[in-house]
């Protein structure tokens, strides 16, 4: 089997490794299997970037890379010509030595923490097991926040409304405030009003598209009732519990 050699990375495999790759598998699948633990945010469906390796040695007996790695390969931190999304690497045939870019474009990873000390005025970093967003709704918020200039990332929190309790409430960011807390989704930041983060915890944030229909989906697991218009819905009693 062909060997994946692992430069050595402060925080992902300090002294450095070597694993035999089951060609079958990614090289992030072969990673993971051998407990080595690079970030994989959209879980390997090529909608980040935070799998990003650099190929220092066999890149040219790679299988190439489709027109979505290389898209998403030009968000990535640290790009370099030999470059590749390690979810996207199949098929090794021959040995090649890897190297993990200093940073990934997750600030939210629970394994990596790019943040050496947060700074007074900036928000508190939101955990993944808080608040979640899928691969299609990054892409979606992408292109939200990119068509207003000026803007630097959404803003959710919650609203009285309708017959049956709250709503969603998304607006744009240009000033990020201290209180909120805040995710990098793969480059997409994402604020949460500090006083929503309790009806929200453990939600999904997607992004379905349904024929001519498409809409950004909380998958909210505190939502108890909707209202038959779905324009609002009211809270089990759990976040009530915890904010005593
Ligand atoms: S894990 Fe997201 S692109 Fe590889």
């Amino acid at each position: 089997m062909p060997k994946i050699t692992l430069l050595p990375h402060p925080e992902i495999c300090p002294e450095g490794s070597v694993v035999e790759a089951d060609p079958s598998k990614s090289v992030c699948e072969n990673l993971l299997d051998n407990n080595i633990f690079v970030e994989h945010a959209c879980e390997m469906s090529c909608a980040c970037t935070t799998c990003h390796v650099v190929v220092t040695e066999g890149f040219e007996t790679l299988e190439a890379s489709s027109d979505d790695e290389e898209d998403m390969l030009d968000k990535a931190w640290g790009l370099e010509q030999r470059s590749r999304l390690s979810c996207q690497l199949r098929n090794l045939s021959n040995d090649i030595t890897i190297e993990f870019p200093r940073y990934t474009v997750n600030m939210v990873s629970e394994i990596h923490p790019r943040k050496e000390s947060s700074a007074v005025n900036e928000p508190k970093s939101l955990h993944q097991d808080d608040f979640f967003v899928s691969g299609s709704a990054i892409k979606h918020l992408s292109k939200m926040i990119e068509s207003n200039s000026g803007s630097c990332g959404i803003r959710i929190s919650l609203k009285d409304s309708g017959c049956s309790g709250f709503a969603y409430d998304l607006n744009y960011v240009t000033d990020s405030d201290p209180s909120d807390y805040h995710g990098n989704f793969s480059g997409v930041n994402v604020y949460i009003k500090d006083t929503s983060l309790i009806f929200l915890r453990g939600t999904e944030l997607d992004f379905i598209q349904d024929g001519l229909n498409q809409n950004l989906v909380f998958k909210n697991p505190n939502v108890e009732n909707e209202c038959g218009c779905g324009e609002s819905f009211t809270f089990s009693n759990k976040p009530y519990a915890e904010l005593k």
